[in-house]
């Protein structure tokens, strides 16, 4: 990835010098595409429109940055190659679908490591976010610029209520193409089916699977009560969204627009927090009454817990960055080490 960078900052520095323009080229006024792959609605959109708002106000109204929700830029999946290769500027999209590309984010998405909101901002705006920050720079080719926080993953489908793991076996359940999330469907005894974002609302409605799993306001934004009944309140994973900006784009750009960039990311970030805080029950309400039944697993969610860490956690040790990273975001978080 280092290297596919090298290339593109190379052929835009001689193209810029081709056409005689030089630096300047880069500082030319431009409308930046960013790619959600949510609904308008969703805590992604809120937190691109509030990048865009203040990274327009910091550049003086010079440059723009514009919202292309729903998945129209491509699965987000795809996104993360196409910024990786410059042809795509920024994406706002699911931390589980950049794993694939950098599998030490998967820190964040083992299951019940992270545990409330604040856990969540502890740790993205700490050392450990800092560190994925670099690692996705180097592993992947595309800058963290900024985190969506949604809240956790809950477990619909339109089958039935399924409060233990004896209620889930035989339920199709649509997964995001990523290994931990896989693998926590098997420790609970069933095979998911893994599937990109964009096909899931479609597959629902057709009944190819009869559930997935994502956080209220994902499942509100996308208008999934349209085609699921049931809601399990697991808490197996804190949705986190980041925002990214392909590194060879945000290169390109002079010290006074990365900048700019930077500050419209953490103003983002900050307004996510608070728009999770302000907005989480209330769209949990307009779910129930527009039809959903929303359940507790059983037993303080004691058996889901169990089987996912103890047969997940071990399995990824390596593609984290190590049992000792694990550690210290248990630490961090003042619990207990494995
Ligand atoms: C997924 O399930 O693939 C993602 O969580 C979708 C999203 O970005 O909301």
């Amino acid at each position: 990835m280092k290297y596919k960078n090298k290339i593109a900052k190379v052929l835009s520095v001689s193209t810029a010098v081709m056409f005689g323009a030089g630096l300047s080229l880069m500082t030319e006024a431009k409308t930046f595409k960013v790619a959600v792959g949510d609904a308008g609605g969703s805590p992604q959109h809120e937190l691109g429109k509030k990048f865009s708002e203040v990274f327009k106000q910091k550049t003086g109204g010079k440059h723009k940055a514009k919202l292309f929700v729903n998945g129209q830029l491509g699965s987000e999946q795809d996104t993360v190659n196409d910024a990786s290769m410059g042809t795509l500027d920024f994406s706002i999209l699911a931390i589980n679908n950049i794993t694939p590309f950098s599998p030490s984010v998967g820190v964040f998405t083992l299951p019940y490591v992270i545990q409330s909101l604040d856990e969540a901002v502890e740790l993205t705006q700490g050392e450990v976010g800092q560190e994925l920050v670099e690692n996705t720079v180097r592993d992947a080719g595309v800058r963290i610029i900024g985190w969506t926080y949604s809240g956790f993953r809950v477990l619909s489908n339109s089958k039935k209520p399924i409060k233990t793991l004896a209620d889930l076996q035989g339920v199709v359940v649509r997964v995001p193409k990523n290994e931990i999330m896989i693998d926590t469907y098997k420790a609970w005894g069933i095979n998911p089916t893994p599937m990109s974002w964009a096909e899931t609302f479609t597959a629902l409605q057709q009944q190819v699977v009869d559930g997935q799993d994502n956080p209220y306001m994902t499942i509100h934004s996308m208008k999934f009560y349209e085609v699921q009944k049931y809601i399990t309140n697991v808490r197996y994973i804190f949705s986190i969204e980041p925002l990214i900006v392909s590194e060879s784009v945000f290169q390109d750009q002079s010290p006074k627009v990365q900048q700019a960039i930077i500050e419209a990311g953490n103003a983002a970030t900050k307004h996510s927090a608070t728009y999770l805080r302000e907005s989480e029950a209330v769209i949990k309400k307009d779910l129930v009454s527009k039809g959903m039944q929303i359940d507790d697993p059983a037993n303080g969610e004691k058996e889901w817990i169990e089987k996912a860490t103890q047969a997940v956690w071990p399995k990824f040790y390596d593609s984290i960055g190590g049992k000792d990273k694990l550690n210290r975001v248990l630490r961090l978080l003042g619990r207990s080490e494995v």
